[in-house]
């Protein structure tokens, strides 16, 4: 059953609707093109209608753009369920505590997740500028602010290695015996040269975000201001605004980074029930591959399972990670390319077989080539057009009633935030 539309094809000059069913999207869609061919449409168009029809979505934005478009044509009766995440309101932050863990589970994905954070905005490629060394501290560290009932962030890193009092009182909390070996055993006899080495290391890494204070009255409160689960069992629709323009790109990637990992960790947690509770969620991501480490890779092969139906594009193939791009093109159930490059065209045309490479280069915009899942099976490749997106409508009303209620819901007056940051710090 159409669950909903993509666009549509042109057969015999006849045009229809290209329909996409519930469970075929749990296998997730990829779409690929170069710039200006239609792509955020597409996306737009498809989570406009996920709304409409009352699911639960989250938008991730790099420009900003669609959320602006979706928060137009949102239906007021839906209006009370949009959770709007734009760092760049900076006088009402919103939480967002990577390190924010509730269980052991959670305590060791995030772990994880924060070391390939660090691998994914510092050393992309893995050359050693993030090493073993490196891993082994920022592992321990984070285990360690986290320790105790008030929990900490990472911006709490750095702290560990100058402030006495800081570390003992932590320290107290620790149970996990590697991790108070690696403080009684292998801190106890580093030099202070060597600490304060390491205390360079870490502050070139984190000091960005620690002196940048948009990011710092994020990052640095403790709890967040939304959970994914209650969000996905809520069909929630969370729109997330990581314009680089206004926040800059390395915070903007970050910030995308922890929403993915709490997205992702939410969702793994959902193993634990029936399936019949685990409410389909659909999660779009624009211009992913800035947002997706290799954990992300896995989640891509296995998600289905845990009703988290994904969308995402980006414009070359070429621009992802090789486990990255081996995962979509190995586990994605529907794929759509429209226009793309020489190189890519080379790689699409085994894809979509007979499509030719030279199919793909020429390809007017708004139109593609589709290889779609249709009950469980990805079909023979066919060629199709976006629907145009309908005009903007009327928008500040509606977004300034989107702003006030999240800043009531989920913001914290900055003047606060700052005060709480400087109690702590006494
Ligand atoms: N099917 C369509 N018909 C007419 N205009 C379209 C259609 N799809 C997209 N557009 C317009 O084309 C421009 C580029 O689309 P966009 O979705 O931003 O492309 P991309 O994300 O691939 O860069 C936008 O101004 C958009 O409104
Ligand atoms: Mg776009």
């Amino acid at each position: 059953m159409t669950n909903v539309y993509i666009g549509e094809s042109v057969h015999r000059g006849k045009r229809r609707l290209i329909g996409y069913a519930e469970a075929d999207r749990l296998r997730h869609m990829y779409m690929i093109g170069k710039t200006g061919v239609g792509k955020s449409t597409v996306f737009q168009n498809m989570c406009l209608q996920d709304i409409e029809n009352g699911r639960g979505v989250c938008y991730i934005d790099p420009h900003g753009e669609s959320i602006d478009w979706l928060l137009a044509h949102i239906p007021k009766s839906r209006l009370q369920d949009v959770v709007l995440f734009d760092p760049s309101d900076t006088e009402f932050p919103f939480g967002l505590n990577l390190l924010e863990a509730h269980d052991e589970f959670e305590k060791d994905f995030l772990v994880n997740e924060c070391i390939q954070i660090f691998y994914k905005l510092f050393d992309p490629k893995k050359t050693g500028v993030i090493g073993p060394q490196f891993e082994h501290w920022l592992r321990n560290a984070a285990q360690t602010v986290m320790a105790g009932p008030e929990g900490g962030s990472i911006l709490e890193i750095p702290r560990l290695f100058v402030d006495r009092e800081f570390e003992k009182k932590k320290r107290a909390h620790l149970t996990d015996p590697l991790v108070i070996d690696f403080w009684t055993k292998q801190m106890v006899h580093t030099s202070n040269f060597h600490k304060s080495e390491m205390l360079n290391y870490f502050m070139s890494k984190f000091g960005p975000f620690i002196n940048n204070s948009l990011m710092r009255n994020i990052m640095s409160q403790h709890v967040s201001s939304f959970e994914f689960d209650t969000l996905m069992d809520g069909k929630k629709i969370v729109l997330v605004n990581l314009s680089k323009g206004k926040i800059g790109e390395i915070n903007a990637h970050m910030l995308g980074l922890i929403v993915m990992s709490r997205l992702q960790m939410a969702t793994l947690k959902r193993a634990n029930r029936a399936s019949d509770r685990r409410t389909p969620f659909y999660l779009y991501v624009d211009e992913f591959q800035n947002f997706a480490t290799d954990t992300f890779a896995s989640l891509l092969s296995e998600s289905r399972k845990y009703g988290l139906c994904m969308h995402l594009t980006n414009q070359y193939l070429t621009q992802l990670p090789d486990a990255i791009r081996d995962s979509v093109l190995g586990n994605v159930g529907t794929f759509v390319a429209f226009e793309v490059g020489a190189e890519d065209a080379k790689i699409l045309s085994r894809e979509f077989s007979p499509i030719t490479e030279h199919d793909f280069i020429g390809l007017p915009r708004f139109n593609f080539y589709i290889k779609l899942m249709i009950d469980g099976k990805t079909s023979e490749a066919f060629s199709g057009m976006s629907l145009p997106p309908e005009e903007m409508r009327e928008t500040t009303v509606m977004k300034d009633t989107v702003v006030t209620l999240n800043r009531l819901a989920y913001g914290w007056p900055r003047l606060l935030v700052e005060e709480t940051m400087r109690r702590e710090l006494r």
